[in-house]
């Protein structure tokens, strides 16, 4: 028998030898299509490659793609379980030719790959032309397919597009005749959608790309694209019609008759088929990096998640049972695809968190289904209200009620559930208008509500392509940017970090797919409508953006890359201090800047050397540790029952991600008290711990009553600052050499010495200057009935005035002062008046005064207390005069 990994190694090791290089499979989710769900077939990796827009070192490749159709053109969710051969998750295999060999090539090539390397009967083959292409139907001719076995069709069933634009053209298909025991008929014929009659091999012969406007422009060069659904060739070399009973699919179906104790082939068979099929979409998926949720991909994922689940449910099974299957598959499909491997606890944890939860609504939501059927009239569908709520209350999606239904042969009333659908958003706009919140925002929320959630890529890539769904500018939606004008847009995707949880947003570049000189810079990115949306606020520097434009994003890779190591280094951060000071630490802010990061944090007194030292170089070994960084999610309450730091009083949705880096070799948190850090975030991190490079805190202060800041660096600039600290050092360490060990204890006595004298001599010439000689103390005199004390002194500076003016001022009781101190080279000059004298006269005026008839200009202060400075002190008598001028008004 040949198995289906046999097959697959068949295929790709013709190729192989047809000079075609082996491609791996792309990840589901496309890295390169933003009007794309999922790769839906091999050749979406390859489209720029068809248009021509890129080019690679190779003409022809060969894929087994993994591919999903479960939403969007391609989409087989409704029959999965039913039919023998729709499937959720099916691999494609394919030969791709880039402007290489074309349809004389190709079609000898699938000849010889089905009948001399598989071994499948010729007489049992059937090919399909679309009904124009006479060269194909020549060439199937010559290779030996008789007359008689080449049928012309007319439809789009012979003309293959990958959705409603992209690269296209007409095909021709291989048919496979399973023999006269199943109903059907050939191709083109009324019975042909019987089960007698299977394709198992389209060839594309891409020609055209079309676009959006229904256009088509005929490509440069002519290309090949072909897909083989490995699991219908499987079929029929392991002697059935019948996907579900091939090999792989099969020992799925066996696994999950093992977890639930039932009979494969029982009733209950159907949902065994279900589970099998969805184990392998859920999990391919999980694995590419979609996780459940309410909106777009994620949405996807959870309808088929739990579309599962409920089989399983049927099947009599009380406990999840999705997450004990995923060893079977990883068995079976492993060995082809390693990143299942890899993911294999993310797949399980999420299996189980999705069926655990849902498992608590279900049996409810089943209940009130039935009791609603009950009082149904035979045939008539369910209410829309009714299929709403199973959706809002009970976590029903649409196609899971449908499903249920389908048993019963019962339909819902759609229409009744969009109706009760947008009467809810409705509501919910209503409520949050109320809250005043500006209009500016309203904006974001009704955009959001329009578009639904924007993609987060960025955990995965730092480039994608996406489709602008809106731009706005001045607070107000608009149809298109044009060159130099700046506003905000909003893609289906992004890889772009909108500012939130401390970490900055990102910055980089849009271009437009179609001209990638039309270039918009992204200097910052904000998420909104409630977190829903990512916003990039841009300027175009060249062309013009507009709705529904593809564009190519890229985020500044050195940028990010920066604020990953300072955010990570903040969770280091976080638990080392914890450590160090105690449990009552807990987080109170933070930034992770590119060039910085800042953690605000509960703790009541500043840290002493011997902490921050030890915070410091507790960082640093963990860095140097170059522990891989995971991420999980879960609920908050699982996160906080495995230790995981969470900010206080946040809201957390119904799941968190989970960041853990370092180990320990015991003591430490999560499952297997191994880690060192665990925390809830959204953020983006480095792959391993010593790609932060090197930590190093810049400050600590207070930041608020009872919270302390800290301040560090990561990286280069981190080396900078160590830099620094040694140069500082090595000077400390030059001062000890040619002074001996205690040099420093001797200079700090010295400053000290120098300091405390400094003082005395400065108390000592303000005790003279108010004593003074015999004949040169201050002179009272009395002036427009102000008492005033006007003094020349030497040996003063000028920051000893004002102690001098108080002293003066305490001995008058009321009246004025005026001192002027001959420093040297420069003259200071100051006058205080008493409280009770200011309303009359202000020393402001009498230093200006005394300042203008020194021969300077200004002087300021209050009217209690003024200073000023001029040259030449030998004009002190006329400033005396000048000041006595004022005072006798
Ligand atoms: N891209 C073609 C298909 O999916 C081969 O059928």
């Amino acid at each position: 028998m040949q198995s289906l990994n046999d097959i697959r190694s068949t295929f790709l090791g013709y190729f192989e030898k047809q000079g075609h290089e082996v491609v791996p499979s792309s990840p589901l989710v496309p890295r390169n299509d933003p009007t794309l769900m999922f790769a839906n077939s091999g050749m979406v990796q390859f489209k720029n490659l068809f248009t021509g827009v890129e080019t690679r070192d190779y003409k022809r490749a060969t894929t087994a793609q993994k591919c999903v159709r479960a939403g969007g053109k391609h989409n087989d969710l409704d029959n999965v379980g039913y039919t023998a051969r729709h499937h959720t998750f099916f691999e494609m295999m394919g030969n791709f030719s880039f402007g290489d060999y074309f349809k004389s090539e190709a079609i000898p090539f699938a000849w010889e790959l089905v009948t001399r390397e598989l071994d499948i009967d010729p007489k049992r083959l059937l090919v399909t032309v679309y009904h124009t292409d006479d060269e194909a139907a020549e060439i199937w001719k010559k290779t030996g397919v008789p007359e008689d076995r080449i049928i012309r069709i007319a439809t789009n069933d012979n003309f293959w597009m990958m959705g409603p634009t992209g690269p296209c053209g007409p095909c021709t298909e291989i048919f496979f005749d399973h023999g006269d025991k199943y109903w059907g008929g050939p191709p083109g014929s009324p019975e042909e959608d019987g089960d007698r009659f299977v394709e198992i091999w389209n060839l594309v012969f891409m020609q055209y790309e079309q676009f959006e406007d229904g256009s088509r422009r005929e490509l440069a060069a002519q290309s090949i694209d072909t897909g083989m659904g490995i699991e219908r060739v499987a079929a029929l070399l392991q002697g059935t019609n019948d996907n579900y009973s091939t090999d792989l699919i099969r020992s799925l179906i066996e696994a999950s008759a093992d977890v639930t104790s039932t009979d494969p082939d029982g009733p209950g068979k159907t949902h065994h088929r279900v589970i099998a099929d969805h184990l392998r979409s859920t999990s391919f998926l999980i694995a590419d990096g979609v996780m459940p949720s309410n909106d777009g991909r994620g949405y996807v994922l959870r309808r088929i998640m739990r579309r599962a689940m409920r089989h399983a449910h049927m099947l009599g099974s009380k406990d999840p049972v999705m997450h004990r299957l995923v060893p079977a598959l990883v068995r079976q499909m492993g060995a082809a695809y390693p990143e299942l491997v890899r993911a294999q606890p993310l797949i399980e944890e999420t299996l189980k968190l999705e069926e655990t939860r849902f498992k608590q609504t279900l049996d409810r939501g089943l209940k009130l289904l039935d009791e609603e059927l009950v009082s149904l009239p035979a045939g008539a569908s369910l209410p829309g209200a009714t299929a709403f709520k199973l959706y809002d209350t009970y976590g029903f999606p649409l196609d899971l009620t449908q499903d249920a239904l389908r048993e019963r042969e019962r339909t819902v009333d759609t229409d009744g559930f969009d109706a009760a659908m947008a009467e809810q958003k409705a509501k919910a706009r209503a409520a949050w208008a109320g809250t005043g919140e500006s209009a500016d925002l309203a904006i974001w929320f009704e955009i959001a509500d329009q578009h639904g959630a924007t993609d987060f890529l960025g955990y995965d890539t730092e480039t994608a392509e996406g489709q602008m769904l809106t731009l706005v500018r001045d607070g107000a939606e608009v149809e298109a940017l044009e060159a130099g004008e700046t506003g905000w847009v909003v893609l289906n995707q992004t890889p772009f970090y909108g500012e939130s949880g401390g970490q900055v947003g990102d910055t980089g570049f849009l271009r437009r797919l179609e001209d990638e000189h039309d270039m918009a810079e992204v200097s910052d990115t904000q998420k909104m409508g409630g977190g829903k949306i990512t916003a990039h606020q841009v300027t175009v520097r060249q062309g013009r953006f507009a709705r529904g434009d593809a564009v190519a994003l890229e985020v500044d890779h050195k940028r990010r890359g920066m604020i990953r190591a300072n955010h990570s280094a903040t969770h280091l951060l976080h638990e080392a201090l914890r450590r160090a000071l105690g449990p009552h630490v807990a987080q109170r802010g933070s930034l992770n800047a590119p060039d910085r990061l800042r953690f605000d944090f509960s703790h009541a007194k500043a840290l002493t050397a011997d902490e921050i030292a030890q915070v410091e170089t507790e960082v640093n070994a963990f860095i140097r540790q170059n522990a891989p960084v995971t991420t999980r999610i879960m609920t908050p309450d699982d996160a906080r029952a495995i230790g995981a730091q969470a900010l206080f009083g946040e809201k957390y949705g119904d799941e968190v991600r989970v960041v853990s880096m370092g180990e320990l070799a015991g003591s430490g948190k999560g499952a297997d008290g191994k880690t060192y850090s665990l925390e809830l975030c959204g953020g983006t991190h480095v792959r391993q711990t010593g790609d932060i490079g090197t930590f190093a805190l810049t400050s600590e202060s207070a930041s608020a009553a009872g919270v302390r800041r800290i301040e560090a660096l990561t990286g280069e600039a981190a080396m900078a600052e160590l830099r620094g600290r040694d140069h500082a050092l090595s000077q400390i360490e030059g001062l000890l050499k040619a002074h001996g060990p205690d040099a420093v204890a001797r200079v700090a006595a010295l400053l000290d010495e120098r300091r405390r004298l400094d003082n005395e001599v400065a108390q000592l010439r303000r005790d003279l200057a108010m004593a003074g000689g015999p004949g040169e103390g201050p002179e009272l005199r009395e002036v427009g009935g102000v008492p005033f004390v006007a003094q020349v002194l030497s040996g003063v500076q000028g920051k000893d005035l004002p102690p001098l003016i108080d002293e003066h001022k305490a001995r008058l009781g009321s009246g004025a002062v005026l001192l002027i101190a001959d420093t040297g080279g420069k003259v200071a000059v100051a006058a205080g008046v008493t409280e009770d004298l200011t309303g009359n006269v202000s020393a402001v005026d009498l230093v200006k005064a005394a300042v203008e008839a020194l021969g300077g200009k200004g002087g300021g202060g209050r009217p209690d207390l003024a200073q000023g400075g001029a040259k030449d002190a030998s004009a002190a008598d006329a400033a005396i005069k000048a000041a006595e001028a004022v005072l006798a008004g």
